[in-house]
């Protein structure tokens, strides 16, 4: 089944032949309630999505697709638990661990949310003895460092969310994230530690991932240089869905804490795989980030599709990949706390919809998954920015404002936002070979002069954005934004009719790095290669030292 049959996107083609050169500028300039007409509000969170080059009918038909693809009905498949991941036979879940309601969530004729809110339970109980000194290391001291070995989802989001809740932090706690097999992160990460303080939280849901395993064993032959076997029990814990190869480990696996194999890896960080995140700013905060999660999940549910911020933010992305050909979307925080918020971003969305292949097993002949990057303002006007107002690809971007920061400067948080606001205006609205004109007239340009540098000064804007702006990066500001985006990545996995949930695109490179892993380590023959690999392999054992 392609979308590409289907009469509403047809009808969405006509349309963009229609309107593909609608300036918005004018727009604005016709319609005083643009802003009021495409604006939406989910709790605290705004989203402002009057600056793409949209047209009441646009959003019309756009939503008339969502609707011919039972979008609706796809929603209610996800939050009740149904097989939606069908090429792994799992639920996606990720919602009911977020489920503040309680209502039962039924997987296989089971309700999942009395082991959902076991595990958050030992979550607490165990934060609570870190935090209070009723848990203490094998020679009586305070843990004062958690370091979390994991990759991707068991990395990315809870690192993401420490940086950004920075402010929340339980005093004296630190948090180090280790992912990388390459050794400089965890050499580098020791470095500032002391084994009688530090807990390790060993986050793999398979418990087989490599770099995980390799930086774990690293980990625990460091702490063994000063402790004794007995103590590991003291300063590791683990969570994952594998209690055997945890115990195989050496771990207790009283001190394992459970998910499940309907949480997808990069969906993850509201589960156990988030005890980092509650062991840095307390399981209180962690409880409200989950809170803003269960937000967006209700207006995701129950808001009519053409009133509905995932859906917009989904289909508006469509809109743009689909119709007008961009290759990525930016997203660029205003806010130096969510640094991180792109990488996450990019795993969860590249990871999920960079499929080739549909649900029914046939390849897509329509694009699919963007490519996903950020860094946070205002650094990227002074970098990548100038290919997004002058370049010549079309680049989406959504910018994030928060209107307060948690530190103190005032100033700095004007200057901040009247930057982020300026990028969107101008983004949108360019500047004409007119304006240019009259501008370099008053500067004192005339004859060739002027002709010659009018058009590098020319910017033609109808380049779109969104704004999500709110009040402060709250717990439950954060946890909404994060729900936000995983929904707007399933709206477009529904319509691309693609599965978001699985990754065997990752397998690959795995498999055959087991394989060149035994080359590398000897003076063998070397097994079949390519010639340019196998040549590799040579250079890289002589220059080995
Ligand atoms: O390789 C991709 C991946 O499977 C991600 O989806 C996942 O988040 C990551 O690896 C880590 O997996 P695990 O938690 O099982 O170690």
């Amino acid at each position: 089944m392609t979308p590409l049959n289907i009469a509403e996107w047809q009808s969405l083609d006509r349309h963009y032949s229609d309107t593909k050169d609608l300036s918005m500028r004018e727009e604005f300039a016709f319609d005083s309630d643009r802003f009021e007409r495409f604006s939406l509000r989910s709790g605290d969170l705004l989203l402002d999505y009057s600056k793409n080059r949209i047209t009441q009918d646009t959003i019309q038909k756009l939503v008339a697709l969502a609707e011919a693809v039972d979008l609706q009905q796809w929603i209610e498949r996800m939050f009740s638990g149904e097989q939606i991941n069908h090429t792994e036979q799992r639920a996606v879940l990720h919602t009911a661990l977020r489920n503040r309601s309680n209502t039962p969530v039924m997987v296989n004729g089971q309700n999942v949310m009395p082991r959902v809110n076991m595990v958050l339970d030992k979550m607490t109980a165990f934060c609570e003895k870190v935090h209070s000194g009723q848990w203490l290391g094998f020679s009586g001291k305070k843990v004062t460092d958690i370091i979390n070995i994991g990759i991707g989802g068991s990395d990315l989001g809870p690192a993401m969310i420490c940086d950004a809740l920075k402010p929340y932090a339980i005093d004296g706690m630190r948090v180090h994230f280790v992912s990388n097999v390459d050794g400089t992160d965890l050499s580098t990460t020791l470095q500032s530690l002391n084994p009688e303080t530090s807990l390790f939280v060993v986050a793999s849901k398979t418990f087989t991932t490599q770099e995980t395993i390799t930086n774990a064993q690293s980990a625990r032959n460091w702490f063994l240089k000063t402790a004794t076997q007995a103590d590991v029990a003291k300063h590791f814990v683990a969570v994952s869905t594998n209690a055997k190869e945890v115990a195989r480990f050496g771990i207790d696996t009283a001190n394992m804490f459970e998910i499940w194999d309907w949480v997808g890896g990069r969906y993850s960080l509201w589960s156990a795989i988030g005890l980092p995140i509650a062991l840095y700013v307390g399981m209180e905060n962690f409880m409200r980030l989950l809170d803003g999660g269960h937000e967006m999940d209700k207006h995701f549910r129950n808001q009519p599709l053409a009133e509905n911020m995932p859906v917009i933010m989904g289909l508006l992305g469509i809109w743009y990949i689909n119709f007008f050909d961009a290759q990525t979307h930016a997203i660029v925080p205003y806010d130096h706390s969510l640094a991180r918020f792109p990488s996450h971003m990019q795993q969860l969305d590249m990871e999920s919809n960079g499929k080739f292949i549909n649900r029914q097993g046939a390849r897509v002949s329509y694009k699919t998954g963007p490519v996903i990057w950020g860094t946070p303002g205002t650094n990227g006007q002074h970098a990548y920015f100038q290919l997004i107002h002058q370049g010549t690809q079309l680049i989406p971007v959504d910018f994030l404002l928060p209107v307060n920061s948690h530190y103190p400067e005032c100033e700095h948080q004007s200057i901040l936002l009247a930057n982020g606001l300026a990028q969107a205006e101008a983004l949108m609205k360019g500047k004409t070979a007119e304006e240019v004109r009259e501008e370099l007239i008053k500067a004192g340009y005339e004859g060739l002069e002027l002709d010659e540098l009018l058009p590098h000064k020319v910017f033609p804007g109808n380049r779109p954005s969104n704004v999500l702006l709110f009040p402060k990066l709250t717990p439950e500001i954060l946890g909404q934004l994060i729900a936000l985006y995983e929904h707007k990545i399933f709206v477009q996995g529904v319509i691309w009719n693609i599965n978001s949930f699985d990754q065997w695109g990752v397998e690959l490179g795995k498999q055959l790095a087991k394989a060149i892993l035994p080359d590398l380590k000897s003076n063998a023959e070397i097994s079949a290669h390519d010639s340019s690999t196998t040549e590799l392999i040579r250079l890289i054992r002589n220059l080995r030292q």
